[in-house]
This record gives C-alpha cells, sequence and structure tokens, in this order.
C-alpha cells in the first residue's frame, strides 16, 4: 500500500480555514489530522466542537482525529457524531483503554491509539489487535513545529515487528516534525501515515508540498 499523507490543519491559517481546506480537498492528501488539545493533557489548547462542524462542513477527505486529551471517553460520541472518521486516543490519558476502544469501534470509526516518545513500544503488545492504527509521537505532542525526535525510526521497526504477527493490517502513523527531508527514511522503516502541519501549511505552494510528501524521491 502507498503510504497516506494528512495534513494537520493545527497549522493553516484559522482566518481562512475554508481556503486551506478547500486545498486539502484539491490535493493528493489522504486524511485531514485534526489535533485536539485540552491544556490538561498537554500544555496547550487548540480548538473544540465548533470549530470541527466548521471543518467537517468543507472537509471532503476523512477526519484523523487525535485526541490530545484526559478522559476521552466523555467525549468520544460528540466526536463520531462531528464527523470523525478514525479516532486516537493518548495511551497515557486512559485508564481503560481496552474499553474505549471498544466504544470509539462500536460507534462505528476506526480506533487509534497514540503514545508519546517515551512510551515503550512493548506497552502497546496487549492492545495492538484491537486498533486499526497506532500514531507514534515524533515530538512531544502540544504544539506543531516542533523538531523530529531521531528514535523514532528504531520505534517504527519495533511496532511493525510486534504487529507483524499480532495485527499485520495496522496502519503506523508518524506525528510531528515530518518534513521533506524525513518522510522517504519513514516510510522507508515502516511508516504507512505521515502528518504534516508545518511542511504544508508554511509552503509557498502547499498542493505542491502535499505533492512532494506523497511522492517521495531522495531529497
Ligand atoms: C502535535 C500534533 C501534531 C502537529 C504536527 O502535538 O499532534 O499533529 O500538528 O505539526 P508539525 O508537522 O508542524 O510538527
Ligand atoms: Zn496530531
Amino acid at each position: 500500500m502507498k503510504h497516506l499523507i494528512a495534513p494537520s490543519i493545527l497549522a493553516a491559517d484559522f482566518g481562512n480555514l475554508q481556503r486551506d481546506l478547500e486545498m486539502v480537498n484539491h490535493s493528493v492528501a489522504d486524511w485531514f489530522h485534526v489535533d485536539i488539545m485540552d491544556g490538561v493533557f498537554v500544555p496547550n489548547i487548540s480548538f473544540g466542537f465548533p470549530v470541527l462542524a466548521a471543518v467537517n462542513r468543507y472537509a471532503k477527505k476523512p477526519l484523523d482525529i487525535h485526541l490530545m486529551i484526559v478522559d476521552p471517553d466523555r467525549y468520544i460520541k460528540q466526536f463520531t457524531d462531528a464527523g470523525a472518521a478514525n479516532i486516537s486516543v493518548h495511551y497515557e490519558a486512559c485508564t481503560h483503554l481496552h474499553r474505549t476502544v471498544q466504544h470509539i469501534k462500536e460507534l462505528g470509526c476506526k480506533a487509534g491509539v497514540a503514545v508519546n516518545p517515551h512510551t515503550p513500544i512493548a506497552h502497546l503488545s496487549d492492545i495492538i489487535e484491537d486498533v486499526d492504527l497506532v500514531c507514534l509521537m515524533s515530538v512531544n505532542p502540544g504544539f506543531g513545529g516542533q523538531k523530529f525526535i531521531e528514535s523514532t525510526y528504531r520505534r517504527i521497526k519495533e511496532l511493525r515487528f510486534l504487529a507483524q504477527e499480532r495485527n499485520p493490517s495496522l496502519l503506523i502513523e508518524i506525528d510531528g516534525g515530518v518534513n521533506h527531508h524525513n518522510a522517504l527514511s519513514l516510510v522507508e522503516a515502516g511508516a504507512d501515515v505521515l502528518v504534516a502541519g508545518n511542511t504544508v501549511f508554511s509552503a509557498k505552494d502547499q498542493e505542491e508540498a502535499i505533492r512532494l510528501l506523497k511522492n517521495l524521491s531522495p531529497f
């Protein structure tokens, strides 16, 4: 399978959100990555349901929702009602991760688990069969535009090895600091989905930046 590209709208121009969403609609991107931050699980607040409703109104590609919030169970239904295709919750934020994952699937969404850079991959061994995707954080969650953490390459390989037997169709998504220099190596290491915020939205030609991430060649 060719890898997927998920522009992170956290880096979009919120004063021109419709324009930026239409740019992504028109591009070769596969998903919209939507970062929800609560100011508790992460030291930043992004946006909530009214903005998500606007995103859902214009977005013509699946919404990949990344919940950086404590106790996400309380809001799963609202996110599915708001148009989510995928919902990822943080391993570090869920006391009853298995229950939360089942809840997401029962509501008809694909379920993902996101992991912070310091969380051992081995901790996923008893949830890996139940999820559709693992979102490997390649920065500490909370902000766009941060520096990529190099140990991600090793973590992708470890995760691919772990998933080999238990969930061969697992999607591995990389989130944070993805750029034109590391994208090819990430896909070669085993990444299936690349999230990109700043690399897309700070580019002069945003559609071309997406196209370059999709049709990778050595930079
Ligand atoms: C970080 C978010 C990322 C972020 C990526 O907490 O989860 O999705 O928007 O932005 P860039 O690609 O700029 O690192
Ligand atoms: Zn994210």
